[in-house]
């Protein structure tokens, strides 16, 4: 059993949680993720490592509550038990050589994107971040973002937080003004990171992308996170989270995505009637 010893909303659908792991906070890396089951009998639900803190042994999770699990999730208290944590899973992000970084996050992908941008920040790299979000109550993790990089841009779907736009328009701009990067690290929204992807490849910019397939065991044997790489069949769980975006067939991505939607939501309706009955 795992402890839950620090939680906080950091906008209206996205908590961070702090749990007590000191054996994956020994080990994680930016980039790797654990795959969590919240009670006995609960679906397994990856999630990635946004930090750690080897010396007090803990892992902190940020997650947005989309459907049953990460809703019961968000329901748990500090002091509160996690049956299952399981990791650190997946390949760390590569860091080696990079010397000047766009890191581009989008929504909830920021959680991912900041300890990738904090890491390259320790090994001295350049890093220029540009985050997207839809509106201003949706920001998080401003400030450790701004704390990390060299160049920071806010982007907003309706301009009401940073500047009116997408991640892509802050990145052209970059581009077109000679900003030279060793690599652009972008992680999103599948359409996201598609059309950062085709911006890169107009550049000639190297582009590395943190996909999120359906996952189930975390260690190559369901097939569940199959992607489609450089027209080789991969696993997320093992060969990345990490891909070379420009070789990923992110159409195929998507489509595989909204396999289950229809299982997800009533799974989601129950969970939302049964946290209604536990607190009434
Ligand atoms: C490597 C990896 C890292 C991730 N890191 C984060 C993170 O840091 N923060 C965060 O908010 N989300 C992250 N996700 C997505 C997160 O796993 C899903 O939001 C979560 O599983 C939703 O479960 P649910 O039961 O609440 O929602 P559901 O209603 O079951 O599903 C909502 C959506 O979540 C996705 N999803 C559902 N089940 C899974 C599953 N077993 N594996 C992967 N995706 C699933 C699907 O796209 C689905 O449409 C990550 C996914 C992967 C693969
Ligand atoms: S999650 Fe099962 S093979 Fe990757």
């Amino acid at each position: 059993m795992y402890q839950i010893i620090h939680k906080k909303a950091l906008n209206p659908t996205v908590v961070e949680m702090k749990v007590s792991a000191p054996l994956i906070a020994k080990r994680a890396e930016p980039g790797q993720f654990v795959i969590l089951r919240v009670d006995e009998g609960g679906e397994r639900i990856p999630l990635t490592i946004a930090d750690y803190d080897r010396d007090a042994g803990s892992v902190t999770i940020i997650f947005q509550t989309v459907g049953a699990t990460t809703m019961k999730l968000a329901a748990k208290a500090p002091g509160d038990f996690i049956v299952d944590f399981v990791g650190p899973l997946g390949r760390p992000t590569a860091t080696d050589g990079l010397s000047r970084v766009a890191v581009i996050g989008g929504g909830v992908g920021c959680a991912i994107a900041y300890p990738v941008a904090k890491k390259l920040h320790e090994l001295g790299a350049v890093v220029h971040s540009v985050v997207g979000f839809r509106n201003r109550e949706l920001v998080i993790l401003e400030d450790e973002f701004r704390r990390v990089s060299d160049e920071f841009y806010l982007m907003s779907d309706d301009g009401s937080a940073g500047e009116h736009g997408l991640v892509t328009d802050a990145l052209r701009r970059l581009l077109d003004a000679g900003e030279r990067y060793d690599e652009v690290i972008a992680i999103g929204p599948l359409p996201m990171m598609k059309f950062v992807c085709k911006l890169t490849k107009e550049y000639n910019v190297k582009t590395v992308v943190s996909m999120n397939p359906i996952m189930i065991d975390g260690t190559g044997m369901c097939g569940c996170c199959r992607l489609t790489v450089g027209g080789k069949m991969k696993f997320a769980c093992v060969d990345g989270p990490d891909f070379d975006g420009h070789e990923v067939d992110f159409d195929e991505a998507m489509s595989r995505g909204s396999m289950y939607r229809e299982f997800e939501a009533r799974a989601r309706e129950h969970a939302c009637n049964l946290l209604k009955t536990e607190a009434d």
